[in-house]
């Protein structure tokens, strides 16, 4: 495959696209090297870098803040606001949005999940970053809730980074899905992955059965045909389950299978976050031939109502999240 690397691509989608400014290329480009100084991090962490473990405080999701999800929500934070193309921040990590003063502010508004999968830190365990990024709504400059809160279908863009064996950047703007390879030598994405499709359907699903006790009945019928036996429905599915959204994603996407974050009887709207985690990955398997619901209804037609609101996710191939439908669709 020709080397491209992510800014050339975008250079290239930008000179197609009608009318394109260049601002969301530069926006982009941001993003790019906000995950590298992550990626670097990450790739130091345990060598005397002091950024493994705690900081000692708890977040508005009652997560302990370990230093990684700080120096990620920093980074990101400073590179995206000081870029004049945002006019306001939101993140799994912040209380409230962060709102950039009118003279320094843009169009697009910045949505993240700094680092996912924090409980994976310390074990060397891939993680990653999810963002996702939409036209700002309302007139004028005061950002209103039709900015911040905004249904999945809004989005411009999505995408993550798995801090893994490598460094991938995975994004959709809406035409393909395409990955790059960070090659640490170079310090530059390569595009490695391009117009990922997902599989149809796939042999693997994901889901913490640890809590088994809490689901609903559908739920564990659900799991039960997963598990039987019937060479006709390619089943038993496997079980594979890193704890890292991001990285359970990423092999969804890429091998096929479903991922499933369901409610349960203690929490009903279960553990995942809309904004921060199910809608940009809604974006990117729809893009990439996929299904994502919370068991009733599409992710991405879902308005949400506040900026932490948590859904369940049911993501992946196309006839697992209809299997999801038939067990669980009211
Ligand atoms: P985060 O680290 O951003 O809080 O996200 C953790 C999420 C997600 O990465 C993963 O799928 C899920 O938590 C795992 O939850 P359980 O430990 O309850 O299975
Ligand atoms: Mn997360
Ligand atoms: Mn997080």
């Amino acid at each position: 495959m020709e080397r491209i690397t992510l800014i050339q691509h975008l250079r290239r989608r930008q000179n197609m696209a009608e009318g394109a400014t260049g601002e969301f290329t530069s926006l982009m480009m941001e993003i790019l090297v906000a995950a590298k100084f992550v990626s670097l991090q990450v790739n130091n962490a345990g060598l005397g870098e002091d950024i493994l473990g705690l900081t000692g405080r708890v977040n508005i999701q009652g997560e302990e803040v370990q230093k990684l999800d700080e120096y990620a929500n920093e980074i990101f934070t400073k590179l995206l606001g000081n870029s004049g193309l945002i006019c306001a921040i939101t993140s799994e990590e912040y209380d409230k949005p962060v709102i950039i003063p009118p003279d320094q502010a843009g169009k697009y508004v910045f949505t993240m999940d700094p680092l996912d999968g924090s409980s994976n830190i310390d074990v060397n365990v891939s993680i990653g970053t999810i963002f996702s990024i939409y036209r700002k709504q309302s007139p004028g400059n005061e950002v209103t809730d039709d900015d911040l809160l905004q249904k999945g279908s809004q989005q411009v863009a999505s995408g993550y980074i798995v801090y893994g064996s490598s460094t991938m950047f995975v994004y959709t703007s809406g035409e393909g899905v395409h990955g790059f390879t960070l090659d640490p030598s170079l310090g530059e994405f390569f595009l490695s992955h391009s117009d990922i499709k997902i599989p149809e359907s796939g042999t693997t699903y994901s889901i913490n059965e640890g809590n088994i006790e809490t689901w609903e009945e559908p739920q564990k019928n659900l799991v039960d045909y997963m598990k039987e036996t019937d060479k006709e429905t390619q089943r038993p599915y496997k079980l594979r389950y890193i704890g890292s959204l991001v990285s359970d994603f990423h092999r969804t996407l890429l091998k096929g299978g479903i991922f499933m974050y369901p409610g349960d009887q203690k929490n009903p709207q279960g553990k995942l976050r809309y904004a921060f985690e199910a809608a940009p990955l809604a974006f990117i398997v729809e893009h990439a031939g996929g299904k994502a619901t919370n068991g009733q209804t599409r992710i991405l037609d879902i308005q949400p109502s506040e900026i932490h609101q948590r859904t369940p996710l049911f993501i992946g191939s196309t006839r697992e999240v209809d299997l999801v439908d038939r067990f669980l669709k009211k």
